[in-house]
């Protein structure tokens, strides 16, 4: 396992402490400290509990049947997500409340009730149904951060579809091989969107995307209008507004699913150049994010949550979507970049709705301290109450200052360690019980087992690194990867029989607070979004010039890491910086922007040990600017020499 010395050892000196304020303590949903002791004791018993928070059709039966690596959770019961997320609001007290808050990035804006919300989720239900979509099929959905994203995802939830969501940052080759994989009959999308005053072309990915595929009505949100220059394929596409104009007014009945029927496929990035699609479940999820809204987020009735991720990842999923609107709370949703028209976005959004809980990532926090606080200071945040970070670790040095320019001392931060494959937080403060530590995620929320072991499994001593493990199932796991449980069971369960691993390296210390030194496989953590070096490389050797490609992420003063792409080229080739964009863009059409590679090294010959592996640690080395490891196992060693001079020049 490779991790970054210089963090280990800012780590181990972190002395700061920052308990709840008494304040804080007093009113918080999860108070007392005896709770840990319960769930661990019996995790069964602690999660039937949390499940009372969740509406069924039927009562399970059983809370857990667990099948290495397969679990079933609350077996035999039945439920709706999207009647969890909406209707059940409609009926009592929240009929009125806002439910999704909207900002556009032009600066338009809409506020749907939870009986707006739920009116719009029922015409697009029987939309989808008229369209013949049925239990268990599943609709891609390719759309910006407007309302008709959450209320496509209900609509598919209500009957019983699996929704796909595409981040709309994907080029049109990746949302491709994502309808491909799941085999998708509907594709959601819009004509455009807008990112910094400028036009995501959305609907002329999408054309590219289906053609071939079973994909065989495409839906189009009008977001943007003549501006977007989309055209329509008559007989395929249908405008969205016409397609609800159409649909029946009356409420739609909400599909009776097992706890265990799919809700949801997202894609995400492993090892190998293919994307995984990871299988959410109805019942355990909903459990797993509503208990975190209640504990991690401490969701009240009076709380205005804003949650700055996009949706097409899973952190909107579960805390855009799921989890909020399950709990009834209002949630903001903001369509555009945090710099447009200035760098005083989301205060500006803080300070017109009265955000209570603001919830974002350790990227960003490092792009606001390098804006200066003057941005911050144009605005009111005294409404704040609550911080959260995700996506990536957080230095203590971001931590701080989150603390003192963002929450102005007075709010807890919670820093949740979770993935694509966790579903909800799993190790996170409870704000109101904590003592948090900057930099660290501290201990695994009630109900989650988690350690810290060596190669062989068993757990290391304080202080030191290690694979870090889930012992014990919880509720909102993945269940497998679509249409390949092999690799589910290969990538997560094949290292420790039984025992889940995230892929994380990590330390416990001795107050047995945990943390997160990144990933220890072939993923790239770039501004919180998950990329895999394989894909990177399958998307430059895709480019006829390039014979061979290593990548690797170095470490990066904003982004956190910065994906570095080492190059050789075919016979004949010219290198230079022509090439250079070409190649950065190739990568960008193949994968989406978040992909561009940082910087592109052509390279006479790649290092490699003598039974042909290209070592990577070594290129990271290089790339990094460290003195140099042990080489001997390289074929040919004069080969880093000129690495070294090669990135040198580079620079
Ligand atoms: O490496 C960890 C990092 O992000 C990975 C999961 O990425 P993804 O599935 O895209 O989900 C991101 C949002 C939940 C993890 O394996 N990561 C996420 N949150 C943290 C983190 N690393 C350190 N601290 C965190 N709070």
């Amino acid at each position: 396992m490779t991790v970054d010395p210089n963090r280990l050892d800012a780590l181990l000196h972190e002395e700061r402490r920052f308990p709840p304020p008494e304040s804080f303590r007093e009113q918080a949903n999860f108070n007392d400290p005896a709770v840990y002791e319960r769930a661990a004791q019996d995790p069964d018993a602690y999660w039937a509990e949390q499940a009372r928070h969740i509406s069924w059709f039927r009562p399970f039966d059983k809370v857990l049947e667990w099948d290495p690596p397969h679990a079933q959770w609350f077996v035999g019961g039945k439920l709706n997500a999207a009647y969890n997320a909406v209707d059940r609001h409609r009926q009592g007290a929240r009929k009125n409340k806002a439910a999704i808050v909207w900002e556009g990035e032009p600066g338009d804006s809409r506020v749907l009730t939870y009986d707006m919300l739920g009116r719009e989720v029922d015409k697009a239900a029987h939309a989808l149904r008229q369209l013949g979509v049925q239990k268990g099929d599943r609709v891609t959905i390719y759309l910006p951060m407007i309302p008709e994203l959450p209320i496509a995802m209900l609509a598919c939830a209500k009957i019983g579809a699996i929704h796909s969501v595409v981040f709309g940052g994907f080029s049109a080759a990746a949302l491709r091989d994502r309808i491909l994989d799941a085999d998708a009959k509907l594709l959601i999308t819009a004509d455009a969107g807008w990112r910094r005053g400028s036009l995501i072309p959305l609907k002329s990915n999408a054309d590219q995307a289906v053609d071939g595929t079973s994909v065989e009505k495409v839906i189009v949100v009008r977001r943007v209008g003549e501006a977007s220059g989309a055209s329509m394929v008559p007989g395929r596409d249908v405008w969205w507004h016409d397609w609800l104009a159409q649909a029946p007014t009356t409420p739609c009945p909400a599909e009776e699913m097992d706890a265990e029927d799919v809700l949801f496929l997202l894609y995400t990035s492993g090892t190998t150049g293919k994307p995984k699609g990871i299988v959410h479940t109805t019942g355990g999820y909903l459990v797993g994010v509503n208990t975190s809204m209640r504990s991690v987020f401490d969701i009240k009735d009076s709380d205005v949550y804003f949650c700055t991720a996009d949706i097409g990842w899973v952190t909107g999923h579960t805390y855009i979507v799921y989890g909020p609107l399950s709990a009834g709370a209002t949630v903001v949703m903001y369509e555009g970049a945090p710099d447009f028209p200035d760098r005083d976005r989301y205060w500006q959004i803080v300070e017109k709705y009265g955000v209570t809980i603001l919830y974002t990532a350790p990227t960003s926090i490092r792009t606001f301290m390098k804006w200066g606080p003057e941005y911050l200071q144009r605005h009111n945040l005294d409404s704040l109450r609550l911080l959260g970070s995700v996506g990536e670790p957080i230095n203590p040095e971001a931590w701080m200052w989150f603390h003192e320019h963002v929450g102005h001392g007075r709010c807890p931060i919670v820093d949740t360690w979770w993935q694509t494959e966790t579903g909800a937080a799993m190790i996170a403060p409870l704000p109101g019980l904590t003592v948090t530590k900057p930099g660290s995620a501290t201990k695994p929320v009630p109900g989650i087992v988690a350690d810290v072991v060596d190669e062989q499994g068993n757990p290391v001593e304080p202080g030191q690194g290690g694979y870090l493990v889930i012992k014990r199932p919880w509720p909102s796991m993945l269940r497998t990867v679509w249409g390949d449980d092999e690799r589910f069971r290969r990538t997560y369960f094949g290292k420790f029989e039984g025992v889940y691993l995230p892929g994380d390296g990590a330390r416990i210390d001795e107050d047995g607070y945990f943390w997160i030194l990144g990933r220890i496989d072939d993923v790239i953590n770039v501004s919180g979004h998950r990329i895999g070096t394989m894909e990177v490389e399958s998307a430059l050797v895709d480019h006829p010039a390039v014979a061979e490609a290593a990548v690797i992420g170095r470490s990066h003063e904003v982004k956190g890491q910065a994906i570095t792409a080492f190059v050789t080229v075919k016979e004949g080739v010219q290198t230079g910086p022509e090439l250079v964009q070409e190649l950065k863009q190739h990568v960008v059409d193949m994968i989406g922007a978040m992909a561009r590679p940082e910087e592109i090294i052509f390279a006479a010959e790649l290092p490699k040990t003598r039974s042909a592996k290209i070592m990577r640690r070594l290129l990271r080395d290089i790339a990094e600017g460290r003195v140099l490891g042990d080489t001997t196992t390289l074929a040919d060693p004069s080969v880093v020499d000129m690495l070294k001079r090669q990135y040198k020049d580079s620079e």
